[in-house]
């Protein structure tokens, strides 16, 4: 079983650029074209968060068409740029998006993998926060055997790129690692938000970010550096669920040369 995540996409309103620079929606196209064509197909697709830039319902309709494209089940969580309620309007058959909670959170069966999504989201603000309501939650839906991934936009550990530390998950995060001491079967943590791909220990597993399909956020670790970001290879993850355990391979979107073959072509 293939997942694959894309995260923070920023898709915008059409004909529009984001940061008055980045053809986000055109970033998303592509990516979507490079995912539909690759063999074996992703089964499923995550999206950790910023799916668009505003939350606005243009945008959420530009993100719903590329999804169709894709051709398989896609599962969204919200990151501090969407907006749930118009999430909920433009994916109204998306029945793991509709409950009664002000929060986009859910837990879905993967084919032998659990897939819990958390929303860190705080409305109309750049950080996150766990609160007491949204822990509960996650204790009720975790179990002790079932290999499991969480997903959350905002990673649950500094990342040492201070500015987005700043606006990092700024509450929870310590009472969710003891949480998840008591169990051995989270896979993994995934996580948005950072713009690109970093890896840290949490708890007894894995947290992980991944990069954009569009803009990457400057690797930067000195403590003053300004946020800023830059246009590094777009890039996606794809996590394999083989022989009980959990095998992620980063991927970039674009055009390379090769792949040539591991042998000299010899004299022409
Ligand atoms: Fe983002």
């Amino acid at each position: 079983m293939i997942l694959c995540q894309i995260t923070d996409l920023h898709i915008r309103p059409p004909g529009s650029l984001a940061y008055g620079r980045v053809d986000t929606n055109g970033f998303f196209d592509n990516a979507v074209t490079e995912l539909a064509r690759q063999t074996p197909a992703p089964d499923v697709y995550l999206l950790t968060g910023d799916l668009t830039d505003s939350g606005r319902a243009d945008e959420y309709a530009v993100l719903a068409g590329g999804i169709a494209r894709l051709g398989k089940p896609a599962y969204l969580l919200p990151g501090n740029h969407d907006d749930r309620a118009a999430m909920r309007l433009a994916f109204p058959a998306a029945r793991y998006l509709q409950s009664d909670s002000p929060y986009l959170q859910y837990r879905v069966d993967l084919g032998g993998l659990a897939l819990i999504a958390l929303d860190t989201v705080v409305a109309r603000q750049a950080h996150g926060v766990l609160d007491s309501e949204r822990l509960a939650w996650l204790r009720a839906h975790l179990d002790t055997t079932t290999p499991t991934v969480i997903a959350m936009h905002h990673p649950p550990f500094a990342t040492g790129i201070a500015h987005m530390d700043e606006v990092g998950l700024l509450e929870g995060g310590a009472e969710l690692e003891s949480l998840l001491r008591r169990h051995h079967n989270i896979e993994r943590i995934v996580c948005g938000h950072l713009h690109r791909s970093i890896q840290a220990r949490f708890a007894n597993t894995f947290a992980s970010t991944c990069p954009s399909p569009a803009h990457q956020i400057t690797l930067a670790l000195d403590p003053q550096a300004r946020s800023s970001y830059r246009m590094e290879p777009p890039g996606y993850h794809l996590h394999v669920w083989h022989d009980g355990r959990l095998v992620t391979h980063g991927g970039v979107f674009g055009e390379f040369a090769g792949p040539y073959p591991f042998r000299d072509p010899g004299p022409t």
